[in-house]
């Protein structure tokens, strides 16, 4: 019997707890165990032990500082890295050079800068760095990959990924620490590595030039639905909720506690010194909640991209156009938060020449995003699925080119000029 795996978690985060924590407390408690837990919040701790109680026994550390005392007192041989996004650098940096390995929750780091620091450690180590980004895993994505290997659209000469989060799901980043640039890179960094990755992934090509515009529409300080212009409200606590469309959108007026959260999650004061409840009108936040991009790939492939953060429904629309066929996949992510009537996905090949439309069903699976945490997660903590035929799961290349297209996104619409990756990668481009 091989040995059990030891894992650090460094940011005990809602992420942290529901993906990796309680994965290892109770499906793959065989394959793996944690050893340590680290945050800069004491109280993350606590949240965490309160769902998984068993986990009381595993050493805990405050702070990067404690990072090698930690690797020192509990030998571990992977870090978990799933804190606030600006210090995922932090703790890959620390870990590459003990040559552990790394297993990084999205963005791997919020700044080409930090892309090139990570690669350049990477060379140095023997540990190396997996980057867990999951829309890869849902079935349906899986899909278009497959149909794309097998040859259906030929080359790929355009790509359409229309991404809409429901106000629900919107509003939720500009509550929380996500809402500066300098936290979480802005969404097209936070949000939008995922979609970035997927299509990446999808073509089998490099990203090469980026022009983009952008605007902060719904929220800040001159959100037209602002009940009442002012700094420093929270949701849980402001005397002008019941007048906030975002709010009541999802709460009643005869409501004692406010919406459920995506991210926000039921724990009540799950932090210390932070409420991710902050108001979505503050003067503060300095991100975009609307961005449209057309990037142009290496191997010819160009990619329409747009992104909304306050949609009446979740979901994309990605349509894939080759020398051969047409792939369209429609999906909604949030069917009981939609206001109609919806199906979770469609999707259809149409073939250029000689053919009509192929309706595709595919296998899904319970679990988060649609499925495809469980998959990734197996993939994590038994080893890639032999049987699948395919790469699927993403190293510090793969993140740092997603990061990168986000970067160029935000910088094409400070600086209104297309920006190349290359540009931002330098030499590892
Ligand atoms: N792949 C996905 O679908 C998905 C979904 C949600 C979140 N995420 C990612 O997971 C990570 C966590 O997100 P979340 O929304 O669960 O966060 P969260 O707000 O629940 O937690 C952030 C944690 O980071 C800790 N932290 C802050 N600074 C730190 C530091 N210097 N050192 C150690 N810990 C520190 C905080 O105390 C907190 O515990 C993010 O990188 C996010 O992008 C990915």
């Amino acid at each position: 019997m091989t040995a059990k795996k030891r894992y650090a978690v460094c940011g005990v985060s809602g992420r942290g707890i529901h993906m990796f924590i309680g994965a290892l407390q109770k499906k793959f408690r065989e394959q793996g165990e944690i050893v340590a837990m680290l945050d800069i919040d004491a109280r993350r701790f606590e949240v965490c032990c309160e769902q998984f109680p068993d986990m009381k026994q595993i050493p805990t550390f405050i702070g990067e500082d404690s990072f090698d005392d930690m690797v020192a007192k509990t030998n571990p041989d992977t870090v978990i890295v799933t804190s606030m996004d600006r210090t995922h650098v932090i703790y890959i940096l620390k870990a590459l050079a003990k040559n552990l390995n790394v297993i990084c929750e999205k963005p791997m780091v919020t700044t080409s800068e930090d892309c090139r620091r990570v690669l350049e450690a990477e060379k140095q180590s023997k540990g190396r760095v997996t980057v867990t980004f999951n829309y890869r895993y849902a079935a349906h994505c899986r899909k278009v990959k497959e149909l794309i290997l097998e040859g259906k659209v030929g080359r790929i000469t355009s790509v359409d990924l229309n991404w809409y989060i429901d106000t629900y799901h919107g509003a939720s980043y500009f509550k929380r620490w996500n809402r500066m640039r300098e936290n979480s890179g802005g969404l097209s960094i936070h949000k939008s590595t995922h979609h970035f990755d997927l299509v990446s992934w999808w073509l089998d090509q490099k990203p090469v030039e980026v022009f983009a515009f952008g605007a902060l529409n719904y929220f800040g300080a001159n959100g037209e639905t602002n009940p009442l212009k002012g700094d420093g409200r929270h949701c849980g606590t402001c005397a002008v909720r019941n007048d906030c469309a975002y709010y009541m959108r999802w709460a009643a007026r005869s409501a004692t506690q406010g919406p459920k959260d995506d991210h926000l999650g039921t724990v009540k004061a799950a932090y210390t010194n932070y409420r991710p409840d902050m108001c979505i009108f503050d003067s503060a936040i300095n991100i975009e909640d609307t961005y449209t991009a057309a990037i142009k790939y290496d191997k010819g492939a160009l990619f329409s991209y747009s992104v909304n953060f306050s949609a009446p429904y979740e979901g994309f629309l990605a349509v894939i156009n080759g020398t051969k066929g047409r792939i369209e996949l429609n999906v909604n992510h949030a069917v009981s938060r939609t206001p109609f009537p919806a199906k979770e996905y469609t999707l259809s090949y149409m073939p250029l020449f000689g053919g009509a439309r192929d309706m595709i069903d595919v296998l899904e699976r319970e679990g988060g995003h649609g499925g495809a945490d469980p998959i990734l997660q197996e993939d994590l903590f038994l080893g890639p699925d032999p049987k699948r035929g395919y790469e699927i799961m993403s190293n510090a290349n793969v993140g740092a080119m997603a990061v990168c297209t986000g970067e160029a996104v935000w910088k094409s619409v400070k600086e209104k000029r297309s920006v190349t990756i290359a540009e931002l990668l330098k030499e590892f481009y």
